[in-house]
């Protein structure tokens, strides 16, 4: 493992920084042929998707532009009650806008759920889904991804803006966190 510091923390390797790259490219074509001709507003959501926004942005080669909205979940995980507050909203109106919002990861689904809705509501033209990563054992409401790069087991994990207590976002894989750590810090 590349990770000599951190190694002891981590299960496994599950998907690699090589594999997120190619997959991100083929998605990246595929944004190109539907978007045909149009204007792209990628919006991505702090803090996780800050590196799939980096390299799918760079993987474009169409006209776009970039924002950004901070949210926070409340009752994530447990009582699952999808009530999301916007902490940094949109610099942007969107209206008309054809908007892509870029998420790291689909768990739930309650996030991209409720964001969908909420940038609907705004008058974008229209609102698509990218996400590198889903668990579909974790999901609870119906979202489909229009671009989602794997899907993984339901497991706990970090890297590629993933963190747990917001330390391992920076690894350039997706990586399984050993329970030792979230024992140790209970
Ligand atoms: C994570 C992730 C998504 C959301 C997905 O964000 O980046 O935004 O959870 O979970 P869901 O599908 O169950 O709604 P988090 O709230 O951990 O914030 P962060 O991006 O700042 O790490």
């Amino acid at each position: 493992m590349r990770y000599d510091d951190v190694s002891d923390q981590l299960d496994e390797i599950l998907v690699t920084e090589e594999q997120l790259r190619a997959r991100i490219a083929e998605l990246a074509r595929q944004i190109e042929r539907d978007c045909d001709g149009q204007d792209l507003l990628l919006v991505g959501v702090l803090k996780g998707a800050v590196m799939v926004m980096s390299d799918l942005s760079r993987a474009l080669t169409i006209p776009l532009t970039m924002d950004w909205m901070a949210v926070s979940s409340y009752g994530h995980g447990t009582t699952s009650s999808g009530v999301v507050r916007i902490l940094k909203d949109l610099d942007t109106d969107i209206a008309g806008r054809h908007v892509l919002l870029v998420e790291d990861i689909i768990d739930t689904g309650l996030t991209l759920s409720w964001l969908r809705d909420n940038l609907i509501s705004r008058g974008a033209s229209s609102v698509k889904i990218f996400a590198a990563l889903r668990k579909p054992e974790a999901v609870k409401v119906n979202i489909v991804a229009d671009y989602l790069g794997f899907d993984i087991p339901n497991k706990f994990v970090v890297g590629y803006g993933l963190d747990f207590a917001e330390n391992y976002r920076h690894l350039r894989d997706v990586a399984v966190l050993s329970p030792r750590v979230y024992a140790e810090s209970e």
